[in-house]
C-alpha cells in the first residue's frame, strides 16, 4: 500500500465532502473496517510501519472530525437563515360566512316565542286545498283559490300561499291548549317587483286555550314588536278581514324611524303595518274538532321580508334573492 498516495487521496476526499452524508461515505471508504488502511494495519509486522499507519489513521480521523464540525456549523447557519419563523407576521384569516338576513330574523322571532313558552313547528310547503283553504274557512269560490293567484301542482295539491295551514295541522294533531309558531316559505303567483316576490316567508302564530281574548293577542304582538323594533314601540289594531278570524285585525307598530311624527317609511301616519291577526273563527275551531264554547284562540301572520325591509330600510324585496354579497354582508 502506498501510504503517501492514500493520504493525499483521502485528504482531498475529506475536503471535498459537501454534506454529512458524503463525509460519512468518505469515512467508511478510508477509515472503515474494510478500508485499505484498516486492512494494512491488521497485517502490520514491524513497529515502524505500524507507527506510520497509525499516525496516518489519527491524522485522517482528525480531519474527518474537523470537516464534520465545519459541515454542522454550515448546516446550522443555513437553517438559522432560511427556516426563520417570523411570529410577528399577521395570520391568514379564514373567511367566515353568516346567516342570510331572513334566516337571522326567522331565528329572532323563534327565540322570542320560545321565550314565551311556544313550540316552533314546521309546516309543509306543499299542501292540499283542505288545509290551505277549506279548513281555514275559505269556500270554493274564494278569490285566492283561483289559479291566477295560487300555484296548483296537481288537482288539489298546491304550494301554500300562507303559513296558516300549519294552524290546522297542529290542531288536528293535538287537543288544546295550543301555543305554536310556524315559520317558512310561502308561494304566490305574483310577478316580482320591488314589493312582491313569488316566494317569500311568513311567521304564523296560534294560541288556543280557555279564555283567550284580544288583550292576549295585543300583548303578544306588542312583545314581538318591541323585540324586533325597540323597547319604545307601541302597537295598534285596525279592523280588517280574514276568513279564518272573527274579528279580524290589522296590526300596526309605531314608527321606529320618526317616533310617530311622520316620515316616508310610515307614509306620514306614524304607524307601520305589521300584518294580519284576529280571534280564531269558531268555524275553524269546529273544523278541527275543537269546541268554540270551550276554548278560544288568537292567530296572526307576518311577513319576514317585510320585517327585514322595515327594520333595515331595504327598498326592494328582490335584493334578498340576488345573492349580491355586498348587500348580504351588511347584515
Ligand atoms: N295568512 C294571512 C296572509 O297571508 C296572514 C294572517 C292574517 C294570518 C290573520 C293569520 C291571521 O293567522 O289570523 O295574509
Amino acid at each position: 500500500m502506498d501510504a503517501q498516495a492514500l493520504a493525499s487521496e483521502a485528504k482531498a476526499a475529506i475536503a471535498a465532502a459537501s454534506s454529512l452524508e458524503e463525509l460519512d461515505a468518505v469515512r467508511v471508504r478510508y477509515l472503515g473496517r474494510k478500508s485499505e488502511l484498516k486492512q494494512a494495519l491488521r497485517q502490520v509486522r514491524d513497529a515502524e510501519s505500524g507507527r506510520v499507519l497509525n499516525a496516518l489513521r489519527e491524522q485522517l480521523e482528525g480531519l474527518v472530525e474537523e470537516r464534520e464540525n465545519e459541515l454542522r456549523r454550515a448546516e446550522l447557519d443555513r437553517s438559522l437563515a432560511e427556516d426563520v419563523v417570523d411570529v410577528t407576521l399577521p395570520g391568514r384569516a379564514q373567511p367566515r360566512g353568516h346567516y342570510h338576513l331572513i334566516t337571522q330574523i326567522r331565528r329572532e322571532v323563534e327565540d322570542v316565542f320560545v321565550g314565551l313558552g311556544y313550540r316552533v313547528v314546521d309546516g309543509d310547503e306543499v299542501e292540499d286545498t283542505w288545509h290551505l283553504f277549506d279548513a281555514l274557512n275559505m269556500p270554493p269560490g274564494h278569490v285566492t283559490r283561483s289559479p291566477l293567484h295560487t300555484l296548483f301542482l296537481n288537482g288539489d295539491i298546491v304550494l301554500r300561499t300562507e303559513t296558516s295551514p300549519s294552524q290546522i295541522r297542529v290542531m288536528e294533531a293535538q287537543d288544546p291548549p295550543v301555543y305554536i309558531v310556524s315559520l317558512g316559505r310561502t308561494y304566490r303567483r305574483d310577478t316580482a317587483d320591488a314589493t312582491h316576490s313569488p316566494l317569500f316567508h311568513q311567521v304564523e302564530g296560534l294560541a288556543v286555550d280557555k279564555g283567550i281574548t284580544l288583550a292576549d293577542l295585543k300583548g303578544t304582538l306588542l312583545h314581538l314588536a318591541q323585540a324586533l323594533f325597540g323597547a319604545e314601540r307601541e302597537v295598534r289594531f285596525m279592523t280588517d278581514f280574514f276568513p279564518f278570524t272573527e274579528p279580524s285585525l290589522g296590526t300596526a307598530v309605531s314608527c321606529f324611524l320618526c317616533e310617530g311624527v311622520g316620515c316616508a317609511v310610515c307614509k306620514h301616519t306614524g304607524w307601520i303595518e305589521m300584518g294580519g291577526s284576529g280571534l280564531v273563527d269558531p268555524n275553524v275551531l269546529r273544523n278541527v274538532g275543537y269546541d268554540p264554547e270551550e276554548v278560544s284562540g288568537f292567530a296572526f301572520g307576518l311577513g319576514l321580508e317585510r320585517i327585514a325591509m322595515l327594520r333595515h330600510g331595504i327598498p326592494d324585496i328582490r335584493m334578498f334573492w340576488e345573492n349580491d354579497l355586498r348587500f348580504l354582508r351588511q347584515f
